[in-house]
């Protein structure tokens, strides 16, 4: 089954919001997706309580367990994981990456967060995934911050996702609800943002956007 992982070395680079809305998508496209939250302090997990019995489930997992819990879940009749990983966790990164078939690093465009990809992308070069930083949370108007982006992971030989996302409210003021951004504002442009990611990421994995 087609298994998304968002990994960051950085704390609060947008892991747990980009793995709740893609999967929350991906529902909306008819995938029966879920979350697999390998994070301690369970950030997707609470979220899952808040949002109640409203998809996507969000199932817990110790990093070691990852494939264990997927064969699980595929059992279950889920179609599509998205991986949620903790932050300085490179073992708990390695076992998102290891299952993973398409890996997002969600980052936001500043030097410090920028350097803490290099750990990213030495564990990236052992292995034949497909790879992407992400941009978040990226200032309006900052063309040129996008750009020096680029060209940082460039130098580390990551490749850039095309759609960013900018610094929207909708994202925080949504997940400390248990909803998404698209149900808060539906045509919103967090909403929009979320769909060019999830149609791109489709296209990549090969299946029905
Ligand atoms: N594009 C965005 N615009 C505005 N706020 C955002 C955006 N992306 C994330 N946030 C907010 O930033 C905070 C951190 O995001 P999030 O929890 O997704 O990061 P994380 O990488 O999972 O953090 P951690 O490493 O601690 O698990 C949250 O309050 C979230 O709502
Ligand atoms: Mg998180």
């Amino acid at each position: 089954m087609p298994v998304i992982a968002i990994v960051s070395q950085k704390g609060g680079s947008g892991k747990t919001t980009l793995a709740l809305h893609l999967a929350t998508r991906a529902v909306e496209a008819k995938h029966p997706a879920c979350v697999i939250d390998t994070d301690p302090q369970a950030t997707a997990a609470a979220w899952g309580d808040w949002r109640g019995d409203f998809l996507p489930p969000v199932v817990t997992s110790p990093p070691a367990r990852l494939s264990r819990t997927i064969d699980n879940a595929a059992k279950e009749g889920i179609g599509l994981c998205v991986i949620d990983t903790p932050p300085h966790a490179e073992a708990a990164m390695r076992e998102a990456i290891k299952v993973a078939d398409i890996v997002l690093m969600p980052t936001r465009p500043r030097a410090f967060d920028l350097h803490a990809l290099e750990p990213i992308a030495d564990m990236l070069q052992m292995h034949d995934k497909k790879a992407f930083v992400v941009l978040n949370a990226v200032p309006s108007g900052a063309v040129r911050q996008i750009a020096e982006a680029q060209e940082a992971a460039k130098a580390l030989g990551l490749k850039t996702c095309p759609v960013t996302f900018g610094e929207r409210a909708d994202f925080h003021r949504s997940s400390a609800r248990g909803e998404t951004a698209a149900e808060i504002d539906s045509r919103g442009k967090a909403a929009q943002e979320v769909s060019s990611l999830w149609k791109w990421v489709a296209r990549h994995l090969e299946i029905k956007a």
